[in-house]
């Protein structure tokens, strides 16, 4: 079901989707996906078809994409977190899994800092809770100089093949191609803002080692953003990890192996149930 909520003058659009009140009840259910950088929430399609079933999900087009518009309120990822918070309150949602695809992660933690008590479990899909290096951050601001002369979708249309590995990118060009195109829909100025948001953020090892909540790490051997090494450091800070690397995949495992990362899923769901 799709529904709208205000939040800072502004409308959030998110994906409701229940399998139905008995199967619901036990917070380990409820799941929110929160997608990253360029992408809605429709990108997780794939996921809703293997887990809408069993579970209940949750699932924002976050401030600035697909039907949720930009919001020049916002600036950081615990404002963005707040708006996921707005939606949980709107679906009188106690507790949650709370899994974020890269820069959705950067907000889950931000979450994850501020509301511990309302998630029952996170998910860093190629994510990373360190903050960026300077290079990284150098580029950043590259990048939202790059935006303002060119416009935001010239800047997307020769980032978005490094998202991928390599095989996934020979054997689905027509998969690119169509997110290209849809990286027309955005307003530069929502992505120059995303831009600023991650180059902003603070470093999250601390949240992570502190949260005792089961941490779910995914990444691909071929993931440049959030690569494996990184995540296994993070998952060896955590009492309640759980990590996967995917091999042949890039930062989009979700979509280049989804019928492993939703088995992967599962297993996790079931695990935080185990727990709680
Ligand atoms: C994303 O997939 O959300 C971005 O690659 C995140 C980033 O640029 O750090």
């Amino acid at each position: 079901m799709e529904k709208t909520i205000l939040f800072k003058g502004q409308t959030i659009h998110y994906d409701f989707v229940t399998p139905g009140i008995e199967k619901s009840k036990s917070a380990a259910a409820q799941l929110m996906l929160v997608h990253g950088f360029p992408e809605r929430g429709h990108i997780f399609q794939r996921q809703i078809a293997a887990l809408a079933d069993h579970f209940t999900l949750l699932i924002p087009d976050l401030p600035g994409s697909g039907n949720s518009p930009y919001n020049a309120l916002l600036s950081t990822t615990s404002d963005f977190a707040d708006g996921l918070l707005a939606a949980l309150d709107a679906e009188q949602i106690d507790k949650i899994v709370l899994i974020g695809h890269s820069m959705g992660g950067y907000i889950a933690l931000a979450f994850a800092q501020k509301y511990p008590e309302r998630l029952s479990g996170l998910g860093l899909l190629h994510s990373t809770a360190y903050s960026d290096s300077d290079e990284k951050k150098a580029n950043r601001l590259k990048a939202i100089q790059t935006m303002e002369k060119y416009g935001g979708p010239a800047f997307l249309k020769p980032m978005i093949p490094t998202l991928f590995g390599q095989a996934f990118k020979a054997k689905h060009p027509e998969f690119i191609r169509d997110m290209i195109e849809s990286g027309n829909n955005f307003e530069t100025r929502a992505l120059q803002q995303y831009y600023q948001m991650m180059h902003d953020r603070k470093d999250k090892t601390a949240v992570i080692a502190q949260l005792r909540k089961p941490i779910l790490f995914i990444s691909g051997t071929e993931d440049k953003a959030a690569p494996a090494a990184d995540l296994m450091t993070q998952a060896s800070l955590v009492d309640k990890a759980m990590i996967e690397i995917l091999d042949g995949a890039g930062h989009m495992g979700f979509i280049e192996k989804s019928d492993q990362v939703n088995a992967i899923i599962k297993d996790f769901l079931a695990m935080v149930h185990q727990m709680s």
